[in-house]
């Protein structure tokens, strides 16, 4: 068998093209949506990563004003910015680029921004209601691995999935998604023993450990659907996913590949959340993302 490859920058590209409409409605309505990204340090990655979110905005019709602060910021004065931007009536959304220097608490940085612009999802008021089966603003990869599922016509109800990394960012969230939408779920870690013995019984395997080709081919149940979450620069520098994909592709049924699987649609559902939030603010949820 050789997988069907999800094209995740396609499907990025419908979802900002839908973005694009969105927006153009909402100013039509008098709301130009905003979303406001804030960076500490030069982080060579994040700096790429908050570029390609800025560009995006710009294409989807979404202002997008970018805080660059320097790498010795206090967090006092990180959280002052924050402030300025939860009183900000024009700003709809804020997302702090991770990972913040090490002598910044991210934990208290993240409580800080007034959950209903928290973009990213982040926010414990926002984790407690997706935990709670109510979700609001959900965490944009792990959204992006819903469309991603839906857009290939596979339902998570009475499926199992496997969930390989337990992070707060994916993992969790993630899980908790699956569980919403009917899956029965597994999350493992790195402790968890015979990782093979639990993947293998996975109808969905999710990938989102950050160590490059953990997870290979025998790994997985034929026919399944595997989601790499994973962007690892290998010793090539060439970007590679927690997925062996060549070893895994002959096995599972859809498989996402890195680049372009699962990070392009990371960017997408943040447009997606930032035009949430600023509808929200009319008083709006009908266009709200509720997978
Ligand atoms: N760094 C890596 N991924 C993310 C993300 O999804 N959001 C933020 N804010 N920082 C990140």
């Amino acid at each position: 068998m050789s997988a069907q490859i999800i094209d995740g920058k396609a499907l990025a590209a419908t979802v900002q093209s839908e973005c694009a409409t969105r927006a153009q409605t909402l100013r039509a309505r008098g709301l130009t949506p905003s979303l406001a990204v804030v960076i500490v340090g030069e982080d060579p990655a994040s700096q790429v990563y908050v570029r390609n979110k800025i560009r995006a905005c710009e294409a989807a019709g979404i202002i997008s004003t970018h805080h660059c602060l320097a790498a010795d910021t206090s967090e006092g004065e990180l959280l002052r910015v924050i402030e300025d931007l939860n009183r900000a009536a024009p700003v709809h959304g804020i997302l702090v680029q991770l990972p913040l220097p090490k002598h910044i608490n991210s934990h208290k940085v993240l409580e800080a921004i007034a959950p209903e612009k928290d973009v990213d999802g982040f926010h414990r008021e926002n984790a407690g209601l997706l935990a709670q089966g109510n979700p609001r603003l959900v965490p944009c990869t792990p959204a992006g691995v819903m469309r991603m599922l839906a857009s290939i016509g596979v339902s998570p109800w009475a499926q199992h999935a496997v969930i390989v990394g337990a992070s707060n960012i994916v993992g969790k969230p993630m899980a908790l998604l699956l569980l919403r939408a009917g899956a029965t779920v597994t999350i493992c870690n790195s402790k968890t023993r015979d990782l093979a013995h639990h993947t293998r019984q996975a109808d969905i395997l999710v990938a989102a450990v950050g160590k490059p080709k953990y997870l290979n081919g025998e790994m997985v149940k034929p026919g399944a659907v595997v989601i790499d979450v994973g962007i690892n620069r290998g010793s090539d520098g060439k970007l590679v996913g927690d997925v062996d994909f060549e070893s895994a592709r002959t096995v599972a049924a859809h498989i996402t590949p890195v680049p372009g699987g699962v990070g392009p649609m990371t960017i997408a559902m943040l447009l997606s959340n930032t035009l949430d939030a600023a509808a929200a603010t009319l008083g709006d949820s009908s266009g709200a993302q509720r997978s």
